[in-house]
């Protein structure tokens, strides 16, 4: 709010320092929270700082403080008392700008019943981000922690656009190596032609079939020495599968491309539901060959080193490579002495992909925290390798997700399918409408009961730190109390009942055609509360998408529902003392009801009218 205001002023600013040869430094605007009247803030220690680091050894004593003090006040006489202002102070080496409280109430409002869906997007950046997501193994159903990842990277470039980067959204599944190759043995060797019916179901059958050739492959306790050579001879005919695919085999090849695409028909069926569309698709196995390429480039470079000779592999010593003397990166290997690429060699090739051919200055990957080494290594051999992107690659790293129940683990077949716990979301918070709101149609229950129920699972991963783990509890998403997404979303439900209200009794006039509302009366605690937080809302996408950190957001919302709900309690708004009070309430709430449903779509959840 006031940034007309606060522009005008920070020009006059510079132009008094750089008449007064004060070397300013960035001069950064932080919010007063209401103390009687709004402000904002920002502080000259900096610039002082900059003085005294230019006067070393000029025989000019310059004491910080207290130099930041005098800047501040010279800059308070210098621009008086500017329009909309109603007073200025300096103190501690602070320069405080408070607002006229009506002004400033009005000016939150009036913006977000303008900007609507836009209020709180940032100006352009002029970098292109692409955030990396979804990219779950093929072969294998959708689980639980898949869901984690896929809503932290949709939450996350959701933020980062919404920021003002331009935003390119890429999945990279993992649909090569030896667990792919082992469902398609299995499927080869016992279920060859069967197919369920059902994109969910056929994929899910598939993870079914990777547990049961697990099984076989692995090695028993008291296992008959019948029992042995059987193992033996399917893990053979696994690895000779393995050779067919590697050589190209056609056969191999079409049956894992058929087998891959009904892993991909799920995903891309979940990723729909939960409203994720992905702009770029990469592959691990699409890799395999440039990344081999990289290899020699690095070898040329230098960068690498060829151990092969002596038995050895290709491998970077990053660390020497760095001139480190204790180690922090090790040592990598690039290619085996047989001549096959790893993970991190591929992953280097799709970098050099992502920069040159897309046109990315900004790269993140929301990848399983486990991989934190792996991710460390590869932008630091980016970095020797010559790009300047390296120092903006970053891993959002993610924990692990368990039911109360206990963890997963997909090679014994403990695993929390995704659909199932949506499936149930949605069930369970069906029978809660139908006690709530019986009056609701049919067809209105289910799409509420799918929003609130893809809310509440949303919510529930958003709202923890993405590096720890967590335990995944129904009874607790689902709950309408706490932080909850139901809570959230309950809040905008409110906000349209009154909205709604005020049309149906009254002249049927809009909330938006009440532009004559104003707050010059004396606003409660709880409005206070309100407006304060929504004129934060601006700067909440600015850090959090600074700090690639969608928790600050679900921070936010709940406590934007928090403020409303209380205020909903606590102060009448169709039965006001005055019907000009009534009309800048009205235009509160619905400022409210916007910024709830801007915050809830910055997590990748819908806000409803009815619930
Ligand atoms: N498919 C991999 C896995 O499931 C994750 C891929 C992460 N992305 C990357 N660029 N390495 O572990």
């Amino acid at each position: 709010m006031f940034s007309t205001e606060t522009l005008q002023i920070q020009e006059k600013i510079a132009v008094y320092c750089a008449a007064n040869d004060i070397p300013l430094a960035e001069l950064k605007w932080a919010p007063i929270p209401f103390n009687g009247e709004w402000g904002t803030s920002t502080s000259f220690f900096q610039t002082a700082a900059n003085e005294a680091k230019a006067a070393k050894g000029t025989g000019k004593r310059v004491i910080v403080p207290q130099r930041a003090q005098e800047i501040a006040e010279a800059i308070k006489n210098e621009i008086g008392t500017p329009n909309g202002i109603s007073h200025v102070e300096a103190v501690r080496g602070y320069l405080n700008l408070y607002f006229i409280t009506e002004e400033f109430a009005e000016r939150t409002i009036s913006s977000i019943l303008q900007e609507k869906s836009q209020f709180g997007a940032g100006k352009p950046k002029h970098e292109r981000v692409m955030v990396e997501y979804a990219q779950p193994n093929t072969h294998h159903s959708f689980h639980i922690g898949h869901y984690r990842n896929a809503i932290l990277g949709e939450s996350l470039s959701r933020l980062v656009e919404f920021a003002g980067f331009e935003t390119i959204r890429a999945a990279y599944p993992g649909d090569i190596g030896l667990g792919v190759i082992t469902v398609l043995w299995i499927y080869e060797k016992f279920y060859k032609g069967q197919e369920p019916e059902g994109v969910h179901e056929r994929g899910q059958w598939l993870l079914n079939l990777y547990v049961e050739a697990t099984n076989m492959l692995t090695e028993k306790e008291n296992e008959t020495e019948d029992e042995k050579i059987l193992r033996e001879k399917y893990d053979a005919e696994r690895r000779d599968m393995y050779r067919k695919w590697d050589a190209g085999d056609e056969y191999i090849r079409a049956l894992w491309l058929e087998t891959r695409e009904w892993s991909l028909d799920e995903l891309k069926e979940i990723l729909l539901q939960i409203g994720i569309n992905i702009d770029t698709w990469f592959f691990e196995s699409v890799e395999d060959e440039p990344s081999k390429a990289v290899v020699q480039e690095l070898l040329d470079l230098d960068i690498a080193t060829d151990e092969r000779g002596e038995g050895g592999a290709v491998i970077v010593k990053i660390d020497e490579k760095l001139g480190l003397k204790k180690e922090k990166y090790r040592t990598n290997v690039l290619l085996r002495n047989d001549g096959t690429t790893l993970y991190l060699t591929k992953d280097l090739s799709l970098a050099k992909k992502k920069f040159n051919e897309f046109g990315v200055d900004r790269s993140i990957y929301v990848v399983d925290v486990r991989q934190s080494l792996h991710f460390m290594q590869a932008f630091a051999i980016l970095g020797l390798w010559g790009f300047e992107q390296a120092e903006k690659c970053y891993h959002l790293g993610y924990g692990f997700v368990s039911l109360p129940g206990g963890a997963m683990s997909a090679r014994k077949g403990r695993v929390i399918i995704f659909k199932d716990v949506a499936d149930e979301a949605i069930r369970r918070f069906t029978e809660t409408s139908k006690e709530k709101n019986p009056n609701l149609s049919e067809e209105a229950r289910a799409e509420v009961a799918e929003t609130v129920g893809l809310g509440a699972l949303a919510y529930a991963m958003l709202s923890v730190d993405n590096s720890r783990d967590t335990i995944f509890d129904m009874d607790v998403a689902l709950g309408f109390e706490g932080r909850t997404g139901p809570y959230i979303q309950n809040a905008h439900v409110r906000a349209a009942s009154i909205l709604k209200k005020f049309q149906v009794e009254g002249s049927k006039l809009n909330v938006e055609n009440l532009k004559s509302a104003t707050f010059n009366f004396e606003l409660t605690s709880h409005e206070i509360a309100l407006i304060e937080l929504l004129s934060n809302f601006p700067n909440v996408v600015e850090d959090a998408a600074n700090q690639y950190r969608p928790m600050i957001m679900a921070t936010y919302a709940y406590d934007l529902a928090s403020a409303f709900h209380s205020f909903y309690h606590a102060v009448p708004v169709l039965k006001s003392e005055t019907d000009a009070i009534r009309d800048a309430r009205l235009r509160l709430v619905a400022a409210a009801k916007q910024t709830l449903a801007n915050a809830l779509k910055l997590l990748g959840i819908n806000a409803p009218e009815v619930m």
